[in-house]
């Protein structure tokens, strides 16, 4: 067996936590390969929906093992919030949930350098969640951090007492005041204490080398499809950087992520949105700060599903999606939220880059540069509701000239589209 990979080829927000879900009874394993609590994947069934962060989307199916695997970061305060939260509709996700041993934790001081960092880029900012993201994973980096396989050792609270005091030292130059920091709304102090009970609660838990449970797995012949957060747009490499998250966000991140040879990865999904949206600071080409972009945000509920904020929205981009699938090799297409285009008449679409008036025959380097302009492709809406819409050869012609337009452009079908919040609303190609 290989593993399967759902990840976004956009910034973010695609709809990926849904899929997860439609797909998970498919799967005995589904599998978190990178990023952390900065994720916010709905999931909609039965008039109910939740939101995770941390655990995978798969935890919905009682016969799917959840992994979060060496390559997440995690909050454990995070993550017993959700586990919280589902238990108390019933579930029991710690029986279906596996950690790996080798994820690195994020320290409220952690949380606290991604703020006093961004307050320090002052009109620079990224526009991070503040999840303590950034500053995690350089520490991973610089070897500083600190794993999940670690909360065991009798040295761990002086290893997290001695980052701590690098974490302070390093802010000490910043004139900042650790006694006035919140997070989440909650005091600093209080949430150090949360910190170290959800530590205890941690060693309750399944962590384990998951590496090795996902090689066996696929040994034995058991299906794992990994769930990526992010998208492509945001990945540390090839995202608009610096307006980037600081992980690799691409299929490759699988194989860092799980422990898997690329020989072991098998079909690539990739989900984007039928326009594209952004949440946070950095270029964003087909934005529309207008009318439009207004009615795209009402129409499609844009607003960030971890931090509330408002999402920039915009027309579709071809060539950026193109860009997307070309670094991830992907096999199969997902269009979401195309029920959001319905009240418009005619729809634009990106499908070339100019600069200094030249068209570009590759994806930009740089975004933000001063004379790039996208241009545009206007295509005819469907301007009519999809309620009817039980399969895709019922859909309005209109909707299956846009799906075939952009199949023509990036030469790949799209096989998934969806049609609403809810795991019902999704139609499947034959
Ligand atoms: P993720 O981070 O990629 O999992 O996506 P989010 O959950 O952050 O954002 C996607 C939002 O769109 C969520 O509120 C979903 O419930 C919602 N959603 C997903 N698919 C559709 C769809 O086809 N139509 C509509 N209208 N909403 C959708
Ligand atoms: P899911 O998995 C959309 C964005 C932030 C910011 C940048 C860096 O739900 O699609 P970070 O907190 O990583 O330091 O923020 O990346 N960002 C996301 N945008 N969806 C996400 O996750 C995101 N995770 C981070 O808004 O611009
Ligand atoms: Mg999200």
């Amino acid at each position: 067996m290989k593993v399967d990979v759902i990840l976004g080829l956009q910034w973010g927000d695609e709809g990926k936590g849904k899929i997860v879900d439609v797909f998970s009874p498919q799967y005995d394993v589904i599998a978190r390969f990178q990023g952390g609590p900065n994720a916010g994947h709905t999931i909609e069934f039965d008039g109910k929906k939740f939101v995770l962060h941390t655990i995978p989307s798969g935890i919905f199916h009682k016969n799917s093992m959840n992994v979060i695997g060496n390559g997440v970061i995690i909050d454990p305060v995070i993550l017993f919030r959700e586990i919280d939260k589902l238990s108390e509709t019933g579930m029991k996700p710690e029986e279906n949930l596996l950690i790996a041993n080798r994820a690195h934790l994020i320290l409220p001081t952690h949380r606290m350098l991604d703020s006093v960092f961004e307050t320090a880029k002052k009109d620079a900012k990224i526009g991070s969640t503040l999840k303590g993201i950034g500053p995690t994973y350089t520490d991973k980096y610089a070897r500083n951090g600190i794993r999940v396989g670690n909360i065991c050792y009798p040295g761990f609270r002086k290893t997290y007492d001695n980052l701590k005091e690098l974490h302070l030292k390093m802010v000490s130059s910043y004139n900042f005041d650790i006694t006035a920091l919140t997070l989440d709304g909650v005091p600093f102090a209080e949430y150090e204490a949360r910190w170290f009970e959800s530590i205890e609660r941690m060693k309750d838990l399944k962590v384990l080398d998951a590496e090795v449970f996902i090689n066996k797995s696929l040994v034995e012949g058991r299906s794992v499809l990994a769930e990526g957060a992010q998208g492509t747009m945001l990945d540390v490499d090839f995202g608009s950087y610096p307006f980037v998250t600081s992980s690799s966000t691409i299929a490759a991140g699988v194989c860092t992520g799980l422990g898997v040879s690329p020989h072991n990865i098998g079909k690539v999904f990739g989900v984007f949105k039928a326009y594209c949206t952004r949440v946070g600071s950095g270029p964003f080409p087909t934005e529309l700060i207008n009318e439009t972009g207004e009615k795209l945000r009402q129409g499609g509920k844009e607003f960030g599903s971890t931090t509330g904020r408002p999402r920039r929205c915009g027309w579709l981009d071809l060539p950026a999606l193109k860009y997307a699938i070309m670094l991830n090799g992907v096999d199969s297409l997902i269009m979401m939220k195309a029920d959001v285009l319905n009240p418009f008449e005619r729809l634009s679409v990106c499908t070339a880059y100019k600069e200094s008036g030249k068209f570009l025959d590759s994806y930009p380097y740089e975004l933000s540069s001063e004379g790039l302009e996208p241009q545009y492709t206007e295509v005819e809406g469907w301007h009519t509701d999809l309620i009817d819409s039980s399969s895709m050869e019922a859909l309005p012609v209109a909707l299956k000239n846009y799906v075939k337009f952009i199949e023509d452009f990036v030469e790949l079908p799209i096989d998934t589209i969806s049609l609403g919040p809810d795991r019902l609303q999704t139609l499947q190609r034959n």
